[in-house]
């Protein structure tokens, strides 16, 4: 039997990062995953280059039951942290778009500052190691394991959430949150692409690769970022972004004329040029083969502008900032980048992510209901919230 102050289950963002300030606090701790490798999704991330914060992260870049939440954990350890220690680290980052810090050379660049912090504070990693049970016991908590029996004073757990079960996602942290009887909110895929019924898949399938700056709304949240048309649906960040707050049923609505006024964008069209088609109009603002398409799949006539009607102008204006499209479903686990809901955080201290009735026992990370935006947000609530329960673990 192996005994160790803290035992952090999962070594993803958050595990690894609160076990490296557990620590550099003296405390002995291990890390245990059932992966072969550490910090799976962090390599996936970004591109291979992992979005690792946000320099505008702010309580309001997060969904969650309780929007208080976040607050603390995420005033008490930045992205202005997480932005020094990288660049003690010495790792070359820039700002891809919107605050987002992505790595100039690759992902890896985290995890091995990770596993360097880790190294550093004494910490001990156990990869494939498959945790069979977890139960209370007077002096804290007792695990039995693929690799023998532990005990620990601390139990933190930061299995992440369900998204991309292939990189090792499992339900394990909902299912230790149930055993010691705190609640979990019903979860879904977010930062995901949507799937299209049949007609529209088919009448827009030809767009695949056609990208397009909107406005994308759904349930008044409104995100200003770029639409991909996909052989499966719609996707891009605008799409990812707006997942976060659709469900199912719901119906999107695309301004795919954010610059600009689309009655008036027509009428300056009619009065300036009268005499050009529909079709040639149009391609001013959208690549051509888009515009083709939409010709077809709104039944638009493509005449000579000056030959529509004021109803059919507004009606194309309508279309054009505010298109209606009621998705089939999200692509789900398989591609979406996190889990919406999950531990309550009614459960859990914001200071210290120790569950209020269940002494010694952590969450953090995705495992809790707290789902940033798609731009670093997610890594950065993993910091956070590690970093806080680092302290006192
Ligand atoms: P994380 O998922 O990182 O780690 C959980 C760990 O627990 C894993 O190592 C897993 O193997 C282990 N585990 C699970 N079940 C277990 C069990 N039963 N027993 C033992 N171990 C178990 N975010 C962002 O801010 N910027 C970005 O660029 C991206 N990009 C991105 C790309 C892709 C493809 C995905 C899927 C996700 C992102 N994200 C992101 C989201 C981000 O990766 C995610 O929010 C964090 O990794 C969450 O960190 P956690 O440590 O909570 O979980």
């Amino acid at each position: 039997m192996i005994r160790r102050d803290v035992i952090i289950i999962g070594a993803g963002a958050a595990g690894l990062f609160c076990a490296a300030q557990a620590g550099a606090r003296d405390r002995d701790v291990e890390v245990l995953d059932h992966a072969k490798k550490v910090g799976r999704k962090i390599l996936m991330s970004g591109g291979g280059r992992c979005n690792f914060t946000n320099m505008y992260t702010s309580p309001e870049n997060f969904l969650c039951d309780n929007p208080h939440f976040c607050k603390s954990a995420l005033s008490r350890y930045t992205q202005w942290d997480f932005i020094s220690l990288v660049a003690e680290h010495g790792i070359a980052y820039h700002e891809k778009t919107l605050g987002q810090l992505f790595c100039d050379d690759s992902a890896k660049d985290i995890v091995d500052l990770l596993l360097n912090e880790c190294n550093k504070a004494g910490v001990t990693i156990t990869t494939r190691c498959e945790i069979l049970k977890v139960e209370k016991i007077e002096s804290g908590y007792s695990l039995s394991t693929s690799n023998g029996d532990y005990e620990c004073e601390s139990l933190v757990i930061a299995t992440g959430g369900l998204s991309m079960p292939k990189l090792g996602a499992t339900p394990f942290g909902y299912k230790i949150a149930q055993q010691f009887g705190l609640n979990v909110l019903a979860t879904r895929a977010a930062l995901v692409p949507f799937t299209l019924h049949d007609k529209d898949k088919e009448a827009l399938a030809e767009l695949s690769g056609i990208a397009v700056d909107v406005y994308a709304s759904c349930n008044d949240t409104t995100f200003k970022e770029a639409m991909l048309f996909t052989h499966r649906g719609l996707s891009g960040p605008a799409m990812l972004q707006i997942s976060s707050y659709w469900e199912a049923g719901d119906t999107l609505s695309i301004n795919m004329l954010p610059n600009e006024d689309a009655l008036s964008f027509i009428n300056s069209a009619r009065s300036e040029t009268p005499d050009v088609l529909l079709a040639t109009c149009l391609t001013k603002v959208f690549p051509k083969r888009m515009v083709q398409c939409f010709i077809e799949y709104q039944g638009w006539r493509n005449v000579p502008i000056k030959q529509l009607s004021h109803s059919e102008c507004e009606a194309l204006a309508n279309v054009l900032e505010n298109w209606q499209v009621k998705p089939n479903g999200t692509e789900g686990y398989r591609t979406a980048e996190v889990t919406i809901g999950g531990v309550d955080t009614n459960e859990l201290s914001s200071k210290t992510m120790m569950a209020k009735n269940v002494e010694g026992l952590y969450f953090i990370g995705e495992v809790v209901d707290v789902t940033g935006w798609l731009g670093g947000f997610n890594f950065q609530w993993a910091w956070s919230s590690g970093w806080a329960a680092g302290q006192v673990v």
